[in-house]
């Protein structure tokens, strides 16, 4: 069977993990893809730092565009991270080649997400994101595959793990907000630029791309309400204890009359629910629709193996042919987004 080969670019947390995921499951992965999966090329900046891992045999590209274009693959990685520059230039020049595209970059898809899934559609190619939303949780594919039958009324959760893995231990070990952003930096949960997280920029881009897919509107990253947890300090937690609540950064999309209203901002929790017990880096959101009535999906949202495994499965069904509309339906057919008015919370 013909291999799927594949273009790598950036060599960070995921990209690395990226790589040892492969070649630890290398026969699992060729079987269950029906062809192997075969690393060609890779790109990052630094082509002389240690990674803790082999780049034997790969060919090396400075420039992720030109890897994302060249002929000798099939299907372009993109884990470099931003919104707007190379990564938007290099997964746009992939998809207009044709090529397959999976991509961690929710930043990039909260912006040009639609222009992406446009040029994947016009292409031929597929554009695959499971990992953009919530770490290793399936639920881009949740919503888009097996809620699809669902009228979805309202999606809510915790989509950022460095805000939570924050609170958590600020709470649990009284621990300082900068000793606690400083851990999550080291274990790699962390954006590059930190603010994203803790202004709540990150879990904004991730809703903008759930509410997408479970109301089937045009991304609206900027109707999102967006407050973060930088001026959350130890005091209002333990005051938050004392009464039996917990604080969260909550997202929150949900139908309303004069339509979509999302969210993200701190949010007390009574202790003992569900979400108010989701500690450290992982991530959840509880769907609602219809027929199915409320699922919750949680798991790790942050981490280089975690996020991994939802890049990997998505290079898998690449490598099996599966396609599906990035954003759950042609774009053409996305409804245009309209804003709830918003009331008092
Ligand atoms: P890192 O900062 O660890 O790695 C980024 C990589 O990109 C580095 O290898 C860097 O190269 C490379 N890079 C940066 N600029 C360029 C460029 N101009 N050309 C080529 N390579 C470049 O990021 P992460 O691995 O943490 O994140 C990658 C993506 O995954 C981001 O979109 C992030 O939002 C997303 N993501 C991250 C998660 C996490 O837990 N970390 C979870 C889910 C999604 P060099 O090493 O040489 O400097
Ligand atoms: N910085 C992100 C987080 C990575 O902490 O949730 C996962 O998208």
């Amino acid at each position: 069977d013909q291999p799927l080969r594949l273009g790598l670019a950036g060599l960070g947390t995921v990209g690395t993990s990226v790589i040892r995921l492969l070649r630890d499951h290398e026969e699992a992965l060729t079987d269950r893809a029906g062809r192997p999966l075969r690393l060609v090329a890779v790109s990052a900046r630094n082509p002389n730092k240690d990674r803790g891992i082999s780049l034997d045999g790969l060919s090396w590209h400075s420039d992720p565009v030109a890897l994302a274009s060249s002929p000798d693959i099939d299907c372009f990685i993109e884990l470099i991270g931003g919104e707007n520059g190379v990564c938007r230039e290099a997964t746009r020049a992939a998809l207009d080649a044709g090529k397959s595209v999976v991509t961690a970059n929710k930043a990039l898809l909260a912006k040009h997400g639609l222009e992406l899934a446009a040029a994947a559609e016009t292409g031929g190619g597929v554009l695959a994101f499971e990992a953009a939303v919530g770490g290793g949780i399936p639920i881009v594919k949740a919503l888009r595959e097996a809620l699809a039958g669902n009228r979805i009324t309202r999606l809510f959760g915790i989509l950022n793990g460095t805000c939570n893995y924050i609170l958590t231990r600020m709470e649990a070990e009284g621990l300082s907000f900068e000793q606690c952003l400083a851990d999550a930096q080291e274990l790699g949960y962390a954006e590059v630029d930190p603010s994203f997280d803790i202004d709540g920029l990150d879990a904004a881009h991730k809703l903008a791309i759930l509410t997408s897919l479970a109301f089937g509107v045009e991304l609206n990253k900027d109707a999102i309400f967006v407050e973060g947890i930088a001026s959350i300090t130890a005091e209002d937690i333990a005051a938050a204890e004392e009464l039996g609540y917990r604080i969260k950064l909550l997202a929150v999309a949900q139908e309303t009359d004069s339509g979509i209203e999302q969210r993200v901002h701190p949010t007390m929790l009574p202790k003992n629910s569900q979400l108010a017990r989701i500690s450290d880096v992982t991530n959840a959101v509880a769907v609602e629709g219809d027929f199915i009535g409320q699922v919750v999906l949680s798991g790790p949202g942050a981490g280089g193996d975690a996020t991994a495994s939802a890049v990997v499965g998505d290079i898998v069904d690449c490598a099996r042919g599966f396609r599906a509309p990035p954003f759950g339906r042609p774009v053409a057919s996305l409804k245009p987004y309209q804003r709830a008015q918003m009331r008092a919370h």
